[in-house]
């Protein structure tokens, strides 16, 4: 499986850690040292569906197929106002699209885990052509007044498009249950049996335990991909983690000796995107030509569950030009 097509899409809304601390007990000095995010984009006057629609009209674009050629559309998605029906169902139509569509939650991880469906996909049913949508607003998950997790997301969407041909070389998945370090418990509706009491509550975060999961559970895929494909970290060219934290990226990048320039980031900008975040990074380097053919590309993601996903992929050049 490759990637013929990329595309990206954030809200207009910039809001800057000044602007944060305006209302919250919290300063730029602070959510910049401990973090690295610097402004975020955050929904304001358009909804995810839109977000969702841009990036995904983007990447089939820039694949050269018209959206009639997409077999099958999965969208990564944690939660949006709809619970039903699924994102993937919303913005199908208006695509152009007419296929099969399912939602998948694999956290922040969620983009790598519907990549890894979609390769399985093209071996086993014979498709051709996959569109990854990857939407996300955890803004809306967080307590506006917890300065400790709502300093944190942003809101965005990444889409690509893949098919059949040689790029991805393997993937590694993980799965475990903490509920515990994080989570976001939303309304549902009551019956007249119900007879347990679900506290609904905004995201919780234990930030400490969250960071010490990422690290140990990314270092652990990266270097198994390493070692099962016979490689050593001086053999990727470039790595694309999960943009959660910069520090976390920073003890990755310490542990496997690399040099900075194989790490680019984008959390200043954006903050912590959820499954957009790596769809995006890898979108705005396609687009800047700083994704070169033939490169070996690391891609290692991690979110609440807490769930992990990996991949080695070689990239091929996509023109954007068409
Ligand atoms: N501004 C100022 N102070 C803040 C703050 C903020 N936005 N958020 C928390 N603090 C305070 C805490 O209340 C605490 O104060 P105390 O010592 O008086 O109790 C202090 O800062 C240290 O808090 P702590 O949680 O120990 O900080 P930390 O160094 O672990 O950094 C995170 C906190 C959240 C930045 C860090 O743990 C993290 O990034 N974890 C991973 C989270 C993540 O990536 N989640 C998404 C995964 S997909």
């Amino acid at each position: 499986m490759k990637i013929i097509g990329t595309g990206s899409a954030l809200p207009e809304h910039i809001v800057t850690n000044e602007m944060l601390a305006g209302f919250l007990d919290t300063s730029d000095n602070w959510i910049t040292t401990r973090t690295g995010i610097r402004t975020r984009r955050l929904l304001s006057t358009e909804t995810l569906r839109e977000l969702a629609l841009e990036a995904a009209r983007k990447a089939i674009t820039s694949s050269g197929l018209r959206p009639e050629d997409i077999d099958y559309l999965i969208c990564s998605n944690v939660a949006n106002s709809y619970v039903s029906p699924s994102l993937g169902s919303i913005i199908l139509g208006q695509l152009g699209c007419s296929c099969p569509t399912f939602d998948m939650n694999g956290a922040c991880a969620g983009l790598v885990y519907s990549l890894d469906v979609a390769d399985a996909f093209l071996k086993a049913k014979n498709m051709k052509n996959i569109l990854v949508v990857a939407a996300e607003q955890p803004s809306r998950f967080c307590n506006w007044h917890d300065r400790a997790t709502s300093v944190l997301f942003g809101d965005g969407a990444a889409a690509l498009v893949v098919t059949q041909g040689e790029g991805f070389k393997d993937f590694r998945l993980t799965g475990n249950t903490h509920t515990e370090v994080m989570y976001y418990k939303r309304e549902m509706q009551r019956t007249p049996y119900d007879r347990v009491e679900e506290k609904t509550e905004p995201l919780v975060m234990n930030g400490r335990e969250v960071f010490r999961l990422a690290v140990e559970s990314c270092i652990d895929d990266v270097d198994t991909l390493l070692e099962r494909n016979g490689m050593t970290g001086d053999d990727i060219d470039l790595y694309l983690l999960h943009q959660a934290n910069m520090r976390i990226i920073e003890c990755i990048r310490e542990h496997l000796a690399q040099p900075k320039e194989k790490f680019p980031t984008n959390i200043q900008k954006y903050g912590n995107t959820s499954s957009a975040s790596v769809g995006i990074l890898i979108d705005e380097l396609s687009r800047a030509g700083e994704l070169k053919e033939g490169q070996t590309v690391m891609l290692s993601t991690f979110g609440g569950g807490f769930v992990t996903a990996a991949a080695i992929l070689e990239w091929s050049d996509i023109n954007y030009a068409k």
